[in-house]
């Protein structure tokens, strides 16, 4: 079974192309990638509206693109994929509308797909593929959740963020300090250059008790310790801040998943979405899991953000374990607020 997946939720353009054969993991033939972050880079954050005119100049280039590169035709599609939420609606429906129109002239099945569920699978494109049961951190510019998945398509929500996500604690704080937008790479990148002690900054709800995370403070605390170094820091007081901002965001994550492996009796982790990317926080949990005797598991760093592969891979998942089917309605109602714990 060959499945293209196509992803246009935010601010990129992901298509790929699966092959599921039998209960195997589906392997990946190929994939290509356009990321608008230069274009909305101006701007300071995404513009919805050139997000969607710009998912519609890309979506086709990238399908001929992906299809020569496997060496598939059209025709050998079995089933086209689309990221059907959340996300934003006008770039959501790009992507919708397209795999739409492309399986009604193919006379294939398409499959909506949970964008956090692609993110959460996405690990299973690795050499080092989880198993199931896990705890799932998920950690992206718009969500941070940990998550007890028992199965595909059986997910319970164990916390998540009450404000702000890890991503835009990043981002944010990264703005701060003048680091463009998204500025997640950036920050850790100067992060390496400074000390993490450096500067006193809060670690929200480390003792809630629960599994929730709030960083809506954080930046807050940021700004603070910013303006006290005046108009013209220097680049070492610049890295320190960065270091120290990281050292709380990824403390916070990493004593909440361990805390989650304790509450649910698991031992494997998995991380995903685009923080999952960020060095330090990958260290601190190796060194954890090495420590603890758990599992931790990542996606490949290039499948961290958001990609086409994991929406053809999670729709792939949803076919062969049963949990959702793929139908010719041809129905494209996107879902731009959509929780993963209500997916059917
Ligand atoms: O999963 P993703 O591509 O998009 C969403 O679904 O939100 O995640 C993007 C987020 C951004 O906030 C970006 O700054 C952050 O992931 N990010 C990083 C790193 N790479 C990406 N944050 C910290 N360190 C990184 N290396
Ligand atoms: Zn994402």
């Amino acid at each position: 079974m060959h499945v293209l997946g196509i992803e246009s939720s935010c601010d990129e353009t992901g298509v790929a192309l699966v092959r599921a054969t039998g209960p195997a993991i589906p392997s990946l033939l190929a994939q290509a990638l356009h990321s608008q972050v230069a274009m909305h880079a101006d701007y300071g954050g995404v513009v919805p509206e050139l997000a969607s005119r710009d998912h519609i100049r890309r979506v086709l280039p990238l399908t001929r693109q992906v299809l020569a590169e496997a060496g598939i035709g059209l025709r050998q599609i079995d089933v086209v994929a689309f990221t059907r939420g959340p996300g934003l609606a006008g770039a959501l429906l790009v992507g919708a509308g397209v795999a739409c129109a492309l399986a009604a002239a193919l006379d294939r099945p398409t499959l909506g797909v949970h964008h956090l569920e692609g993110h959460l699978l996405s690990p299973f494109l690795s050499a080092d593929a989880p198993q199931f049961p896990f705890v799932a951190l998920l950690v992206s510019g718009g969500h941070t959740q940990l998550m007890r998945v028992a199965a595909v398509g059986d997910y319970h929500l164990l916390g998540e963020t009450i404000d702000d996500a890890a991503g835009e604690a990043f981002d944010k704080s990264a703005k701060l300090l003048g680091l463009g937008y998204p500025g997640g790479p950036a920050l850790a990148q100067l992060a390496t250059q400074g000390d993490a002690g450096a500067f006193k900054l809060p670690r929200p709800l480390l003792h809630s008790g629960d599994l929730d995370f709030s960083f809506a403070g954080l930046k807050t605390a940021v700004m603070v310790q910013h303006r006290k170094l005046g108009p013209a820091p220097s680049t070492q007081q610049l890295a320190d801040l960065a270091a120290s901002a990281q050292a709380a965001i990824v403390e916070v994550l990493v004593k909440k998943s361990l805390a989650a492996l304790k509450a649910t009796g698991l031992t494997r982790l998995v991380v995903s979405g685009g923080v999952g990317a960020n060095a330090e926080l990958r260290r601190q949990l190796d060194a954890a899991a090495l420590r603890s005797g758990f599992r931790v598991h990542y996606p490949a760093l290039a499948l961290c953000t958001d990609n086409g592969a994991m929406i053809a891979l999670a729709a792939a998942m949803r076919l062969q374990s049963g949990a959702a089917a793929a139908t010719k309605d041809y129905a494209f109602d996107v879902r731009p607020r959509w929780a993963l714990d209500q997916i059917s």
